[in-house]
């Protein structure tokens, strides 16, 4: 059986983040705005009409739990996919079509739970230009179903959640390097002072291997950007 196997779906709330936060439920909560709508490191993710915003929450324990992000990401993909298009991975939380941002992943933890909030760009026309954002919609030409979008992408999580959870990043890792956007390029780390490497590789715990003028560095968490870009 699926682990989503109850949803809810809300016309407007501040955020499905939150929501699952306050009411404790264990569901899929869905919603087709968000007032609130919030991104990795204190920034706003825009939620208007025609895009997927859900969150969901896990209880299991993973192998390579650090993964998640990695997991999830690799599930976008493979659904986007399904419908013909040709997505990759930005480390560790987004993933991108043709230079711009289509999604973005939130993992939180709260003391019993790990919250995964996940943003798919669909169905709307603009995005403040800054963003650098894009939707299937504006990528095809094409309208889609986001209760069709959203079931196949639960599908492929669940699966690939399996995985992770039985037999570790190992049996994904192959599937997210091949995704992985940047390899083999220069990019920035936005550390402080900012890195300068090429991303060389994607350890067997997930992590990004950028080889840089000190030598070899294992990157557990932050933003890339291909070096001489806006890409963020
Ligand atoms: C990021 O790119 O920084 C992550 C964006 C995550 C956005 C989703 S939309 C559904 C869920 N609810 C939120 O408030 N945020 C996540």
């Amino acid at each position: 059986m699926s682990r989503f196997y109850s949803l809810v779906w809300l016309e407007e709330v501040s955020s499905t983040q939150d929501w699952l936060k306050e009411k404790s439920i264990n569901c899929v909560v869905v919603a087709r705005r968000q007032t609130k709508g919030r991104g990795r490191y204190g920034r706003s993710w825009q939620s208007d009409e025609g895009g997927l915003y859900f969150s969901f929450p896990l209880t299991e324990t993973f192998k390579d739990e650090q993964t998640l992000p990695l997991a999830i990401a690799l599930s976008v993909c493979q659904m986007l996919e399904d419908y013909g298009f040709l997505a990759s991975i930005k480390w560790v939380n987004d993933v991108y079509i043709g230079g711009k941002k289509i999604c973005g992943i939130l993992v939180e933890k709260t003391k019993d739970r790990t919250l995964i909030g996940i943003g798919l760009n669909v169905n709307q026309k603009r995005f403040t230009e800054s963003l650098q954002a894009t939707s299937l919609l504006l990528v095809s030409g094409r309208e889609y179903h986001l209760a069709d979008v959203l079931l196949k992408l639960l599908d492929r999580i669940d699966k690939n959640l399996d995985l992770l959870k039985e037999r570790g990043f190992q049996v994904l890792r192959e599937e997210v390097k091949k995704r992985l956007l940047f390899l083999g390029e220069e990019v920035v780390l936005y550390t402080d002072p900012p890195t300068v490497g090429i991303l060389a590789d994607l350890s067997p715990e997930g992590y990004l291997v950028l080889m840089t003028a000190q030598g070899e560095k294992k990157v557990v968490s932050g933003d890339i950007t291909l070096r001489g870009t806006m890409l963020s």
